[in-house]
């Protein structure tokens, strides 16, 4: 059971925090209601109090609301501020730090995480001052339920909507337990976890484009980093599948591991299996190009110089960048760089070009970063902005990755339920 603030702000949805009230309760939570005075325009104050059976916080100035400092108290005890609906005003004051009335300063106050359902007309969540308060509350770790589209209150048809109830309750549900196992051990594979009920799939290594029966064009990668991100999304709790090119390792226990030697190989396993993942990471070093006729005997040398033509390998992860589903941002996608130079601006080229949600981009030509070294540093590249990850582990760097995916996962919570409707 935990501790939760809601958060109602005043927006036409106010009437649907009731329903979230109400499914947080039924899971056993305690739930405080902190309600905007323009909240209370739309819904009464004793609607909250009925369900929650708890005095309703509608002011900062209320009689008995200072006796304990209030905002304060509830601060440092919540488990979580889940704020359904977050209206552009209040995401705009949570962005910038304004405390003017009890919510905002509750929002300074706590270090609970915090999860907020954006809801309002498609022309203010679209515009450039909200979509960058958003990005900003994104890259500082607060977790978002996106809002539906379709009928607007106001008589509009676009994106908007608040998130339904029992999403909210979901994507609720799933941070109390992250925030949970972050305190405890990792749980084992079926155990709960963050993961649970989750499907990833990881690629790992590199890949070999054979040029004869003793020949191939291949490179540098171990496959450690992919491994490790299958190890760690394992320990979270997910079920894994490892499409592995050659390498040395060892795959982690419970791991479905499919082996491929080729580009083709890895594109035919990795495209068998999308659609039906949560998420698809591409640490594979995949071939650009491979033989184009490759011999199906030795070739034998002879006096002169050897040309071989290479052809253009299919892109896996573009080509799963434009499977249907991504238009809903399913399956969560993350795609790896390996560069020498101008790496974040690569990377963003690929988040736009690979339509990718999370770019971990990495400088190989950095000691200790890359190639067959247990360690590496990131930059992990979104829409949101740039995460720099400094130099450490790989399981630490692929504890990193893949806590940014349950965050995009968080989002959306019910999506890839959706979409194997
Ligand atoms: N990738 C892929 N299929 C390919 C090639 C690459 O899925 N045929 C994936 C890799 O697994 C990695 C990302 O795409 O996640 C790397 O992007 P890419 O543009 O291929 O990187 P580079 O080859 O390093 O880029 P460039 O040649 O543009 O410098």
């Amino acid at each position: 059971m935990a501790f939760i603030a809601l958060g109602v702000t005043g927006g036409i949805g106010a009437y649907k925090a009731v329903e979230i009230a109400r499914g947080l309760q039924k899971n056993g939570h305690d739930v405080v209601a902190v309600m905007t005075r323009s909240a209370t325009q739309f819904v009464g104050p004793l609607t909250f109090e009925a369900i929650t059976r708890r005095a309703v916080i509608t002011d900062q100035w209320q009689a008995g609301a200072n006796a304990d400092i209030e905002h304060i108290s509830i601060a440092s005890t919540i488990d979580l501020l889940l704020v359904a609906p977050a209206t552009a005003n209040t995401v705009g004051k949570f962005a910038n730090g304004l405390a003017d009335d009890f919510l905002s300063s509750l929002f300074v106050a706590t270090r609970a995480p915090v999860l907020i359902a954006p809801a309002m007309n498609t022309n203010m969540f679209e515009h450039p001052a909200v979509a960058k308060n958003l990005a900003t509350l994104i890259a500082r770790g607060v977790h978002v339920v996106d809002p539906g589209s379709g009928y607007l209150a106001c008589g509009w048809i676009g994106k908007g909507r608040l998130a339904e109830p029992e999403d909210v309750v979901a994507a609720a549900e799933q941070l109390l337990r992250a925030k949970t196992s972050a305190l405890g051990a990792p749980k084992p594979p079926g155990d709960g976890g963050t993961l649970a009920g989750r499907r990833v799939l990881v690629t790992a290594g590199p890949t070999f484009e054979d040029i004869d029966p003793v020949r191939f064009v291949g490179n540098r990668s171990s496959g450690r980093m992919g491994y490790a991100l299958a190890a760690e999304a394992l320990r979270r709790g997910a079920a894994v599948t490892l499409v592995t090119g050659p390498t040395h390792l060892t795959p982690p226990h419970g791991a479905e591991t499919i082996a491929v030697r080729s580009a083709a190989e890895m594109h035919a396993a990795v495209m068998a299996r999308a659609a039906d993942q949560d998420a698809v990471i591409m640490a594979a070093a995949v071939a650009d190009y491979t033989p184009a006729e490759p011999a199906s005997q030795k070739v034998k040398k002879t006096g002169g110089d050897l040309t071989i033509t290479l052809n253009r390998t299919k892109d896996i992860l573009a080509d799963v960048g434009r499977l249907p589903s991504r238009a809903q941002g399913v399956p969560v996608l993350v795609g790896f760089a390996a560069e020498t130079h101008d790496v974040v601006a690569y990377a963003q080229g690929k988040l736009e070009k690979k339509a990718v949600d999370l770019v971990v981009a990495n400088d190989v030509s950095r000691a200790g970063v890359g190639f067959d070294v247990e360690t590496n540093a990131v930059s992990i590249v979104s829409k949101a902005g740039v995460e720099d990850v400094p130099l450490q582990s790989k399981s630490a760097v692929a504890a990193r990755v893949l806590e940014r995916v349950e965050q995009l996962l968080i989002a959306v919570p019910a999506r890839h339920a959706a979409a194997k409707a």
